[in-house]
């Protein structure tokens, strides 16, 4: 009996992120591939910096190099700058937002082993508390995520 594999293209949730409490930071990076590493370092740094262990740092920036690559690869990049925000929420959660100038919503194109690519989404739902995007008021949209991440409580 072949195995029918079925292509989903589920849309993301629309909504706005959680309240930001504190902690407020934001990166503009060129929008050119060396650039990515320069934001996914700061992205895992700033988890660092902000009382959260060591591993929930690596564990960020692989999420945030999902996130810019994908803004570099299937974002509008006119604007020139890819814009990366962090910020803890209102229970004291990591936030991490990635903007681009293209209003198109990121898809989780699914599990379909015969395809390369689509994965990028699907790790990082399955990698963080939440998934969403927003669109921007003059346009293009944020890509946003909470982190799978606890402070530890010596370090708030
Ligand atoms: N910032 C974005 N702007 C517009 N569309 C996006 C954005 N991010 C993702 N998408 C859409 O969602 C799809 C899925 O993204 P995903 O990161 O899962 O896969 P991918 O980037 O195509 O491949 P990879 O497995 O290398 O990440 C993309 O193919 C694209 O169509
Ligand atoms: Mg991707």
């Amino acid at each position: 009996m072949p195995v029918v594999l079925v292509h989903s293209r589920e849309t993301i949730k629309m909504g706005a992120p959680p309240p930001s409490m504190n902690g407020r930071a934001i990166i503009k990076i060129d929008c050119s591939p060396e650039e990515v590493k320069i934001g996914r370092r700061w992205v895992g740094d700033w988890v660092y910096d902000h009382g959260f262990p060591a591993d929930a740092g690596d564990a960020a920036e692989m999420v945030a190099s999902e996130l810019i690559t994908n803004a570099l690869r299937h974002g509008d990049i006119s604007g020139g700058a890819i814009e990366v925000r962090a910020f803890l929420d209102v229970t004291g959660g990591a936030v991490l937002e990635v903007l681009d100038s293209s209003d198109r919503p990121p898809l989780i194109l699914g599990e379909d082993p015969t395809t390369e690519g689509g994965r990028g989404l699907f790790l990082v739902r399955l990698t963080t508390r939440e998934l969403g995007w927003r669109p921007l008021r003059g346009g293009g949209k944020s890509v946003w995520c909470v982190l799978n991440a606890e402070r530890d409580p010596a370090a708030v």
